[in-house]
């Protein structure tokens, strides 16, 4: 699977979120920050600014939910018009349910980690999953320090998806910028979520290609990526 690069709107500008969309022309999905200020420590939007933002791109929209009750919630995303909906593991009561819930409804279903929660216990999930997100900071805020103690978690992870023959992609997120792209495509990520990095750019869409070829360039070289 190709690189993608999902720049987070949570460095956007909140009051021009549509202008902001345009200002990543070439980006494969806008990431989309829901924050409910019980799962984490912040508060971001919900499904009517989601519904306007699908209306206002062309771009898909890859939601994150960082939010209590996801198996209440998530189902309602795919609804206002997201084609990807992330939920926190932590969080969902029922996650296998709740990833055929989004599949039926027709968006592709993901599921997320916080850094603490490991990957092991969810092997026998991944056939649900369309996407896996590993969190390279403790979900809240955009512009945190990259925790570098992730890249083993991202390893085993694509060493599972390898093992069981899965087209699941891997998202990171989370410090994601030009200094540690590379050890995350290394790693075995396919998907790189990058809010600062390319919000606080003074070119974002510049931001997203020279990411793209830094992150192509390192999954060319990995050792988990040859013969694909
Ligand atoms: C953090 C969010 C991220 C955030 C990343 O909890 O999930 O998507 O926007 O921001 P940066 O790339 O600045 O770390
Ligand atoms: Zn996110």
């Amino acid at each position: 699977m190709a690189v993608q690069i999902n720049p987070s709107i949570l460095s956007a500008d909140f009051a021009r979120l549509a202008e902001e969309a345009k200002a990543v022309q070439g980006a494969d999905w806008l990431h989309v920050d829901v924050m409910d200020n019980h799962f984490v420590p912040n508060l971001t939007l919900g499904v009517p600014v989601v519904e306007s933002l699908a209306r206002a791109t062309d771009t898909p929209l890859d939601c994150h939910l960082m939010i209590e009750d996801p198996d209440r919630w998530a189902p309602q995303y795919v609804e206002a018009g997201a084609s990807s909906v992330t939920f926190h593991v932590e969080a969902a009561a029922a996650p296998v349910r709740l990833a055929r819930e989004i599949r039926a409804k027709g968006a592709r279903a993901s599921m997320a980690l916080k850094p603490a929660t490991p990957i092991e216990p969810f092997e026998d999930l991944l056939p649900e999953l369309d996407m896996l997100l590993i969190m390279t900071v403790e979900p809240g805020f955009g512009g945190q320090a990259f925790l570098d103690i992730m890249l083993p978690k991202i390893r085993r992870t694509r060493e599972l998806i390898g093992k069981h023959g899965l087209q699941l992609w891997l998202q990171v997120d989370g410090g994601v910028s030009a200094s540690t792209i590379e050890r995350c495509a290394d790693a075995g990520a396919d998907v790189f979520v990058a809010g600062s990095a390319v919000y606080g750019a003074k070119d974002p869409a510049e931001a997203v290609r020279a990411l793209r070829a830094q992150a192509e360039t390192a999954t060319a070289k990995a050792s988990w990526a040859c013969g694909h």
